[in-house]
């Protein structure tokens, strides 16, 4: 059942057991996005889905869309969503899950895995926990998919090569690894140099993205599988999907 918020570290603290390890908040997290998602004010400021679409130039629900589409409409099996995101997605993926399936979403910040559980209804398909993407609690090959929405623009190089490889190594063979993020935008794109100056004032690991493919922060045994890219908005956002 999908927890009320504030239960989920209580839930944890309450297994039998050693105690879990609970993972500190990432340098980069702390550091750089603060603001986004650390700071008790930034829920309640960027929880507004005008907002979010606004920072996405209006693509919001095209982009979550598109990771929907590439989820199924109806989405069987067990989902992995890595990282929550402000804005309807997950409440929209819940909907979209059949009467067997499971979704498990994962968030190294309480406060947003809180957040989350108020926008979403008692499901005793959905689970919520407390997790690093770069250390996932979870067995080799559990998921027939895995989702991370504009998460890997946010990480350090290092950071985001980690996150990839345990992404792959959660999803089952055949199963989906679907990623949706920003992307090298034309020369010509209008917007360019406005993102390009917000990128250095706030997201100070997201030209990574521009300069290289995601293909290229993947471990070097996965690529047999070539990976399917759409770009979208004048090539500023990209769907990526890598099949295991
Ligand atoms: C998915 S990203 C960005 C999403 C997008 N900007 C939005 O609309 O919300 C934001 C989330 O990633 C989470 N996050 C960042 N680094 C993480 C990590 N190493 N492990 C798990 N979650 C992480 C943050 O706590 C935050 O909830």
């Amino acid at each position: 059942m999908t927890p009320p918020p504030g239960a989920i570290d209580a839930a944890l603290s309450a297994l039998p057991g050693p105690a879990p390890r609970v993972p500190p908040i990432p340098r980069y997290l702390e550091q750089a996005y603060w603001w986004a998602y650390v700071h008790p004010r930034a829920v309640h400021t960027f929880e507004r889905e005008w907002l979010v679409n606004a920072i996405l130039f209006g693509n919001y629900s095209r982009l979550r869309d598109a990771a929907l589409a590439e989820l199924g409409q109806s989405i069987r099996g067990r989902t992995l969503q890595i990282a929550c995101v402000y804005g309807d997605l997950t409440p929209r993926l819940c909907r979209r899950l059949a009467p067997d399936a499971r979704l498990d979403v994962i968030d190294v910040l309480p406060i947003q895995l809180a957040n989350l559980a108020r926008k979403l209804p008692p499901d005793p398909r959905v689970t919520l926990a407390h997790g690093d993407s770069t250390s996932l609690a979870c067995a080799d090959a559990a998921y027939d998919q895995v989702l991370l929405f504009f998460l890997l623009h946010e990480q350090p190089a290092h950071v985001r090569r980690a996150t990839l490889a345990e992404a792959i190594r959660v999803a089952k063979p055949g199963g989906r690894i679907v990623m949706v993020d920003y992307h090298r935008p034309a020369r010509w794109h209008p917007l360019r140099p406005l993102v390009a100056a917000v990128f250095r004032k706030l997201e100070p690991y997201a030209t990574d993205l521009w300069d290289a493919e995601i293909e290229t922060f993947l471990p070097a045994r996965v690529g047999s599988a070539p990976a399917a890219k759409q770009t979208y908005y004048g090539g500023l956002y990209q769907k990526l999907v890598l099949i295991r």
